[in-house]
């Protein structure tokens, strides 16, 4: 991807068109490390705060963009039940690991999946092995992912006894005609009635909304943002849709409903639409995709709000000084410049979990403690840094070369104690992402996208944003099944998502 020094807009010459990704990506995998063994490669003494992810890889069905680690599963399954008692031992197992209790939590983060398919029962389990085995007294928020159809009054009872004080739910779309082919299976009834219910428990609720869509118009997504509005929640997000990690069975879906890709230089134009329809409706921008209700949007001296943040995200994606910890299946741990994933197959995490006592994990080290995270996801992602954060004397000449010329380009400004993005600069946030990022880091984005691209099932649409070309798809291929085994993440940045998403 190249700069376009001097353009207006179209300052990349291409849209990146993946969305989130952990970071360090850069690093070799090694499975030469145990459970106790990897933890005790974890220096901890540096880090500032940190965050619990808790994943539950169940959902009552599947929707065809979602390519998270999750499986069919009903409310009572055995599987479930034995999932949950796995989770618990884990608790437990962790809880004797120094590493793990040094730092005590500021965010916890249930995702999946749909947590919301436990049951109350369980869902009580849960909390009460963690308030056993970990400091939870410094908890701000903890946030559960709903599912529409799985949500009731006695488990939104459950997790707010728990100590749950934020609720996400999946919307995706009010068109049923996106919803038909997204598989979504809920009524829109049943989301406005959810959408009501969790505002009783929980003094903060956000959902998810898709766009990007193959054949979406701009009235199609403005008429799902007018009804995302008028839902009431306190924030709501808003994801392009990620094709190259989506299903195969959505693709044949688009292809069967006739609709074609879009190119990126139209998602872009949805995405500035989204931005003014937004802040014309009471809304500002908080990260780079989540929009918070406010009395006076864009009275601030920066283009993203501060006014309000998603905890998880700031707490463990922002810094080289922020950590987190993952429970369950295919969760993640990430310290300075370790990554450790655990087993990312569900039955075998609860094998080992039930005969061994242990989890099987998969070790990845980078080059070195990446000071530049500050940089590299916090500064694009959150809208602005404070220098204070962030040690420049570790970070390499070429990133600081990089920000120089994001600052001469109007995408950044620098306002004396902090770095901020300018709208523009927002625009291309995840080009931003992928600029600042250390070369290693940036070949092995262009190597997962280039492995997508090969894949003959995936029809995306035309990335180059200069010269701007004609709408249509990139390629007319055949299509064919998707392995379904790719590590892929979603928008939301969760502690479950694998390599790039
Ligand atoms: C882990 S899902 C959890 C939500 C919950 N299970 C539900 O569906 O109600 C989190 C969000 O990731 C987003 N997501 C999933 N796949 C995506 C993709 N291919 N591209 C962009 N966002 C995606 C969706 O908006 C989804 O709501
Ligand atoms: S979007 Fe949510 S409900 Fe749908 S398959 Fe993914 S995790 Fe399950």
């Amino acid at each position: 991807m190249k700069l376009n020094p001097g353009h207006t807009l179209t300052k990349f010459d291409r849209q990146l068109p993946v969305y989130n990704w952990l970071y360090p990506l850069k690093g070799q995998d090694t499975d030469r490390f145990g459970l106790h063994s990897a933890h005790d490669l974890l220096d901890v003494s540096a880090i500032r705060s940190r965050a619990f992810y808790v994943h539950i890889p169940f959902c009552e069905t599947i929707c065809t963009f979602c390519s998270l680690n999750r499986g069919l599963g009903s409310e009572g399954d055995e599987a479930i039940n034995r999932y949950v008692d796995a989770l618990c031992a884990e608790f437990a197992i962790k809880s004797r690991i120094p590493a793990v209790t040094a730092v005590p939590p500021r965010v916890v983060w249930f995702g999946g999946g749909s947590p919301s398919i436990l049951t109350a029962d369980q869902i009580r389990r849960i909390g009460a092995a963690m308030h056993e085995h970990f400091d939870l007294s410094q908890v701000e928020e903890w946030t559960v992912e709903f599912e529409v159809k799985s949500t009731t009054r006695e488990k939104a009872e459950a997790f707010r006894e728990i100590g749950v004080t934020k609720a996400r739910f999946g919307l995706q779309t009010f068109d049923p005609e996106y919803r038909r082919l997204f598989n979504i299976t809920a009524t829109l009834d049943q989301t406005h009635a959810a959408a009501e219910m969790l505002g009783e428990y929980f003094d903060h609720r956000s959902f998810d909304i898709l766009y990007g869509m193959h054949g979406q118009t701009v009235s199609e997504f403005a008429s799902d943002i007018q009804q995302a509005i008028d839902l009431g929640t306190e924030t709501c997000e808003f994801y392009p849709v990620n094709h190259l990690v989506t299903t195969n069975t959505l693709h044949t879906n688009y292809r069967d409903a006739g609709r074609e890709p879009l190119s990126y230089i139209d998602k872009m134009g949805l995405t500035v639409f989204l931005n003014h329809y937004m802040r014309s409706s009471g809304f500002q921008l908080y990260n780079g995709h989540g929009y918070a209700r406010l009395t006076d949007p864009g009275t601030e001296p920066t283009f993203v709000s501060k006014r309000y943040t998603n905890a998880y995200h700031e707490y463990c994606w922002s810094h080289w000084d922020d950590d987190l910890v993952g429970f369950g299946s295919s969760a993640v741990t990430q310290t300075g410049r370790w990554t450790v994933m655990n087993d990312e197959a569900r039955a075998s995490y609860v094998r080992s979990i039930e005969q061994d006592r242990t989890v099987k994990v998969k070790v990845t080290e980078a080059d070195g403690v990446p000071y530049e995270r500050g940089l590299v996801l916090g500064l694009p992602y959150h809208g602005s840094i404070d220098k204070d954060r962030i040690p420049f004397e570790r970070i390499s000449p070429e990133i600081l070369g990089r920000l120089d010329e994001l600052i001469r380009e109007g995408m950044v400004v620098d306002r004396g104690h902090e770095y901020a993005l300018t709208e523009l600069g927002w625009t291309w946030y995840v080009n931003l992402m992928y600029y600042l990022s250390p070369a290693d880091d940036r070949r092995i984005l262009d190597e997962f996208v280039a492995a997508r691209d090969t894949n003959p099932g995936l029809n995306d649409g035309v990335r180059s944003t200069t010269p701007v070309r004609p709408t249509g798809p990139r390629t007319r291929r055949p299509l064919l099944p998707l392995a379904t085994t790719e590590r892929t993440g979603c928008g939301t940045g969760c502690g479950s998502l694998a390599k790039a998403g």
